[in-house]
């Protein structure tokens, strides 16, 4: 990626302070979309650095991971994979429970979401306590898929979760970070 489009793209999240909770500084990410420019500046990051790997889908994790995840999924030719919140998907499901700050979170992935060897891009906005992309992944590994690299448009190693992704073995991608 040019550092140009780095730069270009974090200048463009929106930092909003003590939200949902005081303490938090939440990185909006919903002007690079609302932006025609800025979304294809966004988009097309994704597509330049997957192009050219044999990948034979993208997955998404809800609700933000959607958005982008099926756009690249769309300009690289691939299916799009939904991994979803508990209790959302109506089929067979298999489910990863995950620890967050207070309390736990489940992800789900119908289980015939992908074919054994599928070689996938995992996609989310963003990477804090790295919890749900590291569910996301378990779960596209026991339906028989690889997750060929993980990628977010946000890092916040602050928080530590891209450390443990790596340290899981997922490569990962991220544009940006917020230190
Ligand atoms: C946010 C974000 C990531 C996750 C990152 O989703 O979109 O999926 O948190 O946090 P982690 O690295 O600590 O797991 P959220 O669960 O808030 O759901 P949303 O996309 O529906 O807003
Ligand atoms: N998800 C978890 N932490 C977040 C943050 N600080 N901003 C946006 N999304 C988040």
């Amino acid at each position: 990626m040019e550092p140009r489009n780095e730069e270009y793209i974090k200048a463009r999240i929106r930092t909003v302070p003590d939200w949902p909770q005081p303490g938090v500084q939440f990185r909006d990410i919903t002007p690079l979309l609302q932006d025609p420019k800025t979304f294809r500046v966004l988009v097309d990051t994704f597509v330049h650095r997957y192009m050219d790997q044999k990948l034979d889908v993208v997955a998404g994790v809800d609700a933000r991971g959607f958005i982008l995840g099926a756009v690249v999924a769309y300009e690289l030719n691939l299916g799009f994979v939904p991994i979803r919140k508990k209790g959302k998907l109506p089929f067979t499901t298999v489910a990863e429970e995950y620890e967050l700050e207070y309390g736990s979170a489940t992800v789900e992935i119908h289980c015939d979401a992908c074919h054994a060897g599928d070689r996938v891009l995992l996609v989310d906005d963003l990477v804090a306590t790295g919890g749900t992309m590291i569910a996301a992944a378990k779960l596209l590994t026991r339906i028989g898929a690889t997750v060929v690299e993980a990628a977010a448009i946000v890092d916040l190693p602050e928080l530590g979760g891209s450390k443990l992704v790596t340290a899981q073995g997922i490569p990962l991608y991220t544009i940006c970070d917020f230190a």
